[in-house]
């Protein structure tokens, strides 16, 4: 529990006493305000006031009806020694609304374990076309990639869209299996003070070609900047390079943003992407269902 500590002794008592004494005063109150024989208005008879044309009469309580509140009363008690309920007294059955939810979790978590287990052991291509695998795979996806990815998977800037066929690492089940499992980490160096306030501006340009563009520099110098200082990791047509995570740089689908302004920052300054490590939060069975999923979702 955190703030003020509810078991600390005076609170206990504090609360067992206000407890006892709601219950008893009710008690007392059903007790004082019973028939007496000695009453001297009978059943039925006025009162003695009226109000608004309204007189009140000696109807006491029916006893079925009386009856009920002792009951309920007595009900309080037994169920406040049942559960825990006299102070942080435990009750005398030991249930706790920690244990009833870790039970009903347990319960849970062996049905989809089995399933998962299940799916284990198909192919990813062929978990890919199964709607309920599918919808398995959205309920993991929403819980643990959402937050980056965006809930449609289109991604956003800096986490890349993982719903086309543009794929940074790859795109094949087992690559994507990879991914979730070890992580990725992108690293574009930051190469401003390499290249030079003029190199960089060349370099803008002859990236913006690529994708059918101008730019304010000058391409074609551009482009002997690109095949000494880029080429290496992009590739010298600067399609990409799925082993370092290099994006293609031609098909006009950016990362990170592909105006003039954005792509400059880029070189400028270089860009770490990060996808964290799953193999250690979710099962393999779980990290196989994910995959297929994100498979499935560029096919
Ligand atoms: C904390 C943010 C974050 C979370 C959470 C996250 N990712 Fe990523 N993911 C990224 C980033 C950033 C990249 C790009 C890494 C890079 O730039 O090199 C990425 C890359 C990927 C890629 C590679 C895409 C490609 O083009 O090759 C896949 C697949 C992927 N994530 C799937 C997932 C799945 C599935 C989950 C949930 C289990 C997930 N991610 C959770 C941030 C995240
Ligand atoms: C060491 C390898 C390496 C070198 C050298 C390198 N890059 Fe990169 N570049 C990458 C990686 C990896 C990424 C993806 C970064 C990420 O995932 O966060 C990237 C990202 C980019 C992007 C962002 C693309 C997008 O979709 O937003 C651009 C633009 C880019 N590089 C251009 C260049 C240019 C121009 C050069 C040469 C001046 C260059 N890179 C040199 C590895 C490299």
């Amino acid at each position: 529990m955190t703030g003020i500590d509810f078991t600390q002794g005076w609170v206990n008592g504090w609360i067992i006493t206000i407890v006892l004494i709601n219950l008893l005063g009710c008690l007392w109150l059903l007790w004082w305000t019973r028939k007496r024989p000695e009453d001297p208005i009978k059943d039925g008879e006025s009162m003695g006031h009226s109000f608004d044309g309204i007189e009140e009469l000696n109807n006491p309580l029916p006893h079925w009806w009386l009856n009920l509140f002792y009951i309920t009363i007595i009900f309080a008690f037994i169920y406040l020694t049942l559960y825990p309920g006299w102070g942080d007294a435990k009750g005398v059955l030991g249930w706790t609304s920690v244990s009833q939810w870790e039970t009903e979790v347990e319960k849970a978590e062996n049905r989809y374990d089995r399933l998962f287990e299940e799916y284990a052991q198909i192919p990813m291509e062929q978990l890919a076309t199964n709607d309920e695998v599918i919808k398995t795979g959205q309920r993991l996806f929403g819980n643990n990639c959402a937050i980056c990815h965006g809930s449609d998977a289109r991604g956003n800037k800096g986490y890349p869209n993982l719903t086309d066929s543009d794929w940074l690492y790859g795109g094949s089940p087992e690559k994507i299996k990879e991914t979730l499992n070890n992580g990725r980490s992108g690293m574009m160096p930051a190469l401003g003070a390499a290249l030079g306030e003029e190199g960089v501006k060349n370099v803008v340009a002859y990236v913006l070609s690529l994708s059918g563009r101008t730019g304010a520099g000058n391409a074609e110098a551009g482009k002997e900047k690109f095949n000494m200082m880029c080429a290496a990791c992009h590739g010298p047509d600067a399609k990409g390079n799925h082993m370092l995570g290099a994006p293609n740089l031609t098909d006009n689908i950016w990362l990170y943003g592909g105006t003039e302004a954005i792509i400059t920052e880029t070189i400028n300054g270089g860009r770490q992407g990060k996808m964290p490590v799953f193999k250690d939060k979710l099962t393999p069975a779980k990290i196989h269902v994910l995959a297929a999923y994100v498979y499935s979702l560029s096919k």
